[in-house]
């Protein structure tokens, strides 16, 4: 596609709509571009994720959701364009500011990444004795009480390689909460579970959003944003407040989850209906 029409033709369903959803954005992307050597994978993206509210990335395999993900967390910087988390520019920060940058966020990414040679427990608490000087004690309250509000109370001393795949996810799911973050990533927490299993852990999710969101209140910190990335269109239906499609690099349409819902876009009505039919083929 190198003449201006095949471009325009390429993007002709991306009205890049920002819908207002009255919060402050946590994070932002402004004009983000990144390639890995000759594959362009982010191509001018402009992406808000909302404070307070549980956000959904939606978009087609392969379309850079993880690589946004890695970028909020400066794990990859981007070639053009800036990332900003609470205002302020990633891929500006210096090392020990990116350090602390790290410890707003609870990340479960998309392999899941529990260490195979540790049990629940110490999986858990690991953040604590990495990026805190809590006591033993101070730990063993906090990893007790994530790990019983996911109903892992009884796998303490489990490994990982013996736990179903819904125990990892909630696992991975315990340990990114230990450390009270102001934004939350899910890369896929859903994958491979059940339909049950599945509705459950959107549940899951609600309830500690909610809870966070009062304990933020409390403490007068930044009402979590917590953003999950998803291909199960009923997770989203049930649990999304706020929605980003992404494809080819750029945002199609943004905003509310109702609003999406009822999109006359045809890009976005066929991705959120899970329809053969429309703009998305296999290419
Ligand atoms: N570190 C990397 N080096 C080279 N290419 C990469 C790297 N990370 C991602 N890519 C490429 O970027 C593209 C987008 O990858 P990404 O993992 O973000 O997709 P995704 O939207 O999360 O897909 P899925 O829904 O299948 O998880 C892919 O073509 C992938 O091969
Ligand atoms: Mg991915």
């Amino acid at each position: 596609m190198s003449t201006q029409a095949g471009h325009d033709e390429e993007y002709r369903w991306h009205t890049g709509a920002k819908r207002p959803h009255g919060a402050k954005d946590a994070v932002e992307f402004i004009d983000v571009h990144k390639a890995f050597g000759r594959n362009k994978i982010l191509r001018g993206l402009n992406m808000g994720i909302p404070e307070g509210k549980i956000s959904m990335i939606l978009g087609p395999s392969g379309t850079g959701k993880s690589v946004c993900i890695k970028h909020m967390v400066g794990l990859l910087y981007p070639d053009q364009g800036d990332v900003l988390v609470h205002g302020e520019s990633v891929p500006n920060m210096e090392d020990d500011e990116l350090f602390k940058m790290r410890q707003k966020f609870g990340v479960l990414f998309q392999d899941g990444a529990l260490f195979g040679s540790m049990n629940v427990w110490d999986n858990t608490a690991f953040p604590l004795r990495q990026h805190t000087e809590k006591s033993e004690e101070e730990i063993g309250e906090i990893v007790n009480r994530r790990l019983a509000e996911v109903g892992l109370q009884n796998a303490h001393d489990k490994m990982p390689n013996e736990l179903s795949g819904g125990m990892r996810k909630r696992a991975g799911f315990a340990r990114a909460l230990v450390l009270d973050p102001d934004i939350v990533l899910f890369d896929e927490p859903d994958s491979g579970l059940d339909p049950v299993r599945t509705a459950l852990l959107g549940e899951l999710i609600q309830e500690i959003h909610e809870d966070m969101m009062n304990e933020a209140q409390r403490r007068g910190t930044p009402p979590p944003a917590f953003t999950l990335i998803t291909h199960d269109i009923m997770t989203a239906r049930r649990v999304a407040e706020h929605i980003s499609v992404l494809w080819k690099g750029r945002i199609v349409e943004s905003g509310p989850a109702a609003e999406l819902f009822e999109s006359d876009n045809q890009f976005v009505r066929q991705f959120l209906a899970g329809e053969s039919q429309g703009p998305l083929g296999m290419e």
